[in-house]
């Protein structure tokens, strides 16, 4: 910038005097000259003149590059030297901001940090995965092992109840698994549907038949209500997501009334989950639908599936959500377009 201040005032200055110089030739007695008429070259007030508007020029193309290159090459410094500290692999750095910075300057601060944040956050959640997923293949897989250790080892008597709970464990897994895949195909935006249009009566009443006695069992009376309206959606992914909200409500909530709901209105379908208490722990409920997001006070859920419910509303062009219900514990409303 300085170097182009400085051409710009010699060229300017060089102009001049061409400017001068031609004029000068053309027509001399047209301008008179402080010496005689027919000397071209500057006097040395002349030159002095020149130096000082030099000086003056440099000087100030100095200070105006000093003063509009800071707010560029500040921020620019800084995202350099926070790039390489991100391609060492501190993703926690981020570019400081120079208040004198705008525009284009500011932007590519605020896009590098934006950047910054996204990697940083997406490792979190790869190392928090990573974590969660080898923490619940853990138990079952040492459960398994010390069984089947102990049959080999003629401990244990090869009796169908050993083998039920070996069944028990590999279905977890099985299951855990089938969730992950799930996940991960939601997030890769590759979880395909077969929507067809649906009487959801008969796929509710199926998915209630199938827990009804493991619910009442435990105590719960259920309810459903259902409009007889065929509804676009893909039939296996709704009873999934169905069996998961029951589920859900058998092992978390108090027995009571339990509200199975379908409520279509045009373009919209809602399918409700209500139970009578005793709602969502405070703690969890910013985040419920979160990978392996779970309250304290059971050992046996991996916390996916919410996450997965959440997965099949999005699929599905819609959304979950949880709420307090009327019947005094938590409805959960599952909504989409159809
Ligand atoms: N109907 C409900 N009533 C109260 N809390 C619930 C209910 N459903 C889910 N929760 C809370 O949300 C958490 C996450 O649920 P979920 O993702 O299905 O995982 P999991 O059932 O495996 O624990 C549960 O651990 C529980 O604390
Ligand atoms: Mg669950």
């Amino acid at each position: 910038m300085v170097a182009l201040a400085l051409v710009t005032t010699l060229l300017a200055l060089l102009g001049s005097y061409a400017f001068y110089t031609v004029w000068f030739l053309l027509a001399p007695n047209s301008f008179p000259g402080p010496d005689s008429p027919g000397n071209w070259l500057p006097t040395p007030l002349e030159w002095g003149w020149m130096a000082l508007t030099v000086v003056v020029a440099l000087g100030a193309a100095i200070l105006f590059a000093l003063k509009l290159s800071k707010p560029i090459v500040t921020p620019l410094n800084a995202v350099a030297e926070s790039l390489r500290q991100v391609a060492q692999g501190n993703l926690s750095v981020r570019a400081g901001f120079d208040a004198q910075s705008r525009g284009e300057a500011a932007q590519l601060v605020h896009d590098f940090n934006a950047m910054a944040e996204r990697l940083e956050r997406m490792e979190n959640e790869r190392r928090f995965w990573n974590a969660a997923i080898a923490h619940e293949l853990r138990t079952p897989v040492t459960v398994l092992r010390g069984r089947l250790q102990g049959l080999t080892e003629g401990v244990f008597e090869p009796a169908p109840a050993l083998f039920r709970s070996l069944l028990t464990q590999v279905e977890g897994l099985g299951r855990l698994i089938e969730d992950l895949r799930l996940l991960g195909l939601a997030e890769n935006g590759r979880l395909e549907l077969r929507q067809e249009l649906t009487e959801l009566e008969a796929e509710v009443t199926a998915v209630v038949r199938a827990i009804k006695p493991s619910l009442q069992e435990a105590g719960f009376a259920v309810s459903c209500q259902v409009d007889a309206q065929p509804v676009l959606c893909d039939p296996v992914r709704m009873r999934q997501a169905l069996l998961a909200l029951l589920e859900n409500a058998l092992r978390h909530a108090v027995p009571g009334p339990l509200r199975v709901e379908v409520r279509t209105s045009p373009g919209r379908c809602h399918l409700l989950v209500e139970d009578c208490g005793p709602g969502v722990p405070e703690s969890l409920a910013t985040h419920i639908f979160g990978a392996f997001q779970r309250g304290e006070t059971h050992g046996q859920g991996s916390g996916l599936g919410l996450a997965v419910v959440q997965a099949i509303a999005r699929a599905h062009g819609g959304d979950v959500i949880c709420r307090p219900s009327t019947l005094g514990g938590t409805a959960f409303d599952l909504h989409w377009s159809v």
